[in-house]
């Protein structure tokens, strides 16, 4: 089945609302002819979502996603957001289970689900992140430790909600550190988790995009997003400028 491509930009901690604004401009300005053919989003920090969402909404087809959301839909839980709060910026996806919120900040399997389901109770599409630490690669447990991850982050969902959800996988030995994973280790990771959303899914699997993240660059985007199974990538580095990133997301028009 083909299926349409999706790029999205994690901004991570990076840029004041001027910053945002100017990089979302250049973006918008320079998609060319991926505009409508790759599905293309960014993800600002909170603090930016307003006015990249309202900036987008006047220059073009870039879709607004947020980095992380609390699960509960409002009450005291100092310094979280939920997803009505992002609902009404306009995020239309949301990561959750990003590797940097498991390693520094609690994130579990468990918080995933609940962040998960209540994003698609809330009508916005999650992204979620699954991938193996340096570890368990070279353990040779990569499979076992995406399995669950998928398995219990998306545990309870119905074929219909997972139908909407994006999962990328993003080897954590690759994020940041300029080691992408080989177009051969990255089939093998993504073949195996389409395999696991057609046990949880049936055919809606087919339609589901599985992104790719960890240094994807310009130079490597293409070759990543040509493997079957490689739907798009979740870039955070490359995505802070301009030209980098609007050459990645060339690179997925066939
Ligand atoms: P990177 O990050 O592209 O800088 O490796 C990817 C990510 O963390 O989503």
């Amino acid at each position: 089945m083909a299926r349409t491509k999706f790029v999205c930009g994690n901004w991570k901690m990076h840029k004041t609302v001027a910053e945002s604004l100017a990089l979302v401009k250049e973006l918008a300005g320079g998609l060319g002819e991926a505009a409508g053919k790759v599905q293309v989003a960014v993800a600002p920090p909170f603090t930016a979502l307003k006015a990249v969402g309202e900036g987008l909404a006047r220059s073009g087809p870039i879709e607004l996603s947020a980095q992380d959301v609390h699960w509960e839909k409002q009450g005291a839980f100092t310094g979280e957001v939920s997803v009505t709060m992002l609902a009404d910026l306009g995020c239309r996806h949301c990561i959750v289970g990003h590797s940097e919120r498991r390693q520094f900040f609690g994130e579990t399997d468990e918080t995933v689900r609940k962040k998960t389901a209540a994003l698609l109770a809330g009508g916005i599409a999650p992204i979620v992140c699954v991938g193996e630490p340096r570890a368990e690669r070279e353990a040779g447990r990569t499979l076992e430790v995406v399995d669950r991850q998928v398995r219990q982050g998306l545990a309870g969902l119905s074929g219909e909600q997972l139908g909407k959800i994006t999962v990328a996988y993003e080897p954590v030995w690759a994020i940041g550190t300029g080691k992408t994973a080989t177009t051969a280790q990255a089939q093998e990771v993504h073949a195996t988790i389409r395999t696991i959303l057609r046990e949880l899914a049936g055919t809606v699997a087919d339609s589901m995009r599985i992104q790719y993240g960890g240094s994807v660059k310009p130079d490597n985007a293409r070759d990543l997003m040509s493997q079957p199974d490689v739907d798009g990538a979740l870039v955070g580095g490359a995505s802070l400028k301009a030209p980098d990133f609007l050459a990645i997301v060339r690179g997925a028009l066939r």
